[in-house]
């Protein structure tokens, strides 16, 4: 299986609550391996454009919004099938669908208050960590 790194956020619902240590366990406990971190608040810039590809969903401005409410955690995860492994061990979006275990499952409130968001394919991964970290932030 080919090492790849994937980007992970920890969404504002679960740094309000203070479990991004449980979430971040989790991660580790499925071989995940975080290579970078960072505490971060975004603008609504940022956040409109990280989410650019959903710019015609009607969830749209509500995602922003909800984004910009409060801190988030950025990472960048590494490990064997990193994409593949950071989206089983999130579970399925809507948290009324995630499987038992799963973080969204654990944690997540509804389908926007999700807790975690993970990158959906290698490439989206590479364009992802691109916009949210420089190359000298991930240190192993
Ligand atoms: P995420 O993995 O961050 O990618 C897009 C986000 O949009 C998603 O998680 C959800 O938090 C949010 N969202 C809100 N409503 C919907 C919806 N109806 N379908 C998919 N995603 C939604």
């Amino acid at each position: 299986m080919a090492i790849e790194r994937t980007l992970s956020i920890i969404k504002p619902d679960a740094t309000a609550r203070n479990v991004t240590g449980k979430i971040i366990a989790k991660l580790e406990g499925a071989g995940l391996r975080v290579v970078a971190q960072k505490r971060a608040r975004w603008s609504e810039a940022e956040a409109q454009k990280f989410y650019e590809v959903h710019k015609e969903r009607p969830f749209y401005n509500d995602l922003v919004a909800f984004m910009t409410s409060g801190p988030i955690v950025l990472q960048v995860l590494e490990g064997a099938s990193a994409v593949a492994k950071n989206r089983e061990v999130m579970g399925a979006t809507n948290p009324a669908d995630a499987a038992p275990g799963t973080i969204r499952a654990e944690f997540a409130e509804n389908i926007e208050r999700n807790s975690v968001h993970g990158s959906d394919s290698p490439d989206n991964a590479a364009t992802e960590i691109a916009l949210c970290f420089d190359a000298s932030e991930i240190v192993g």
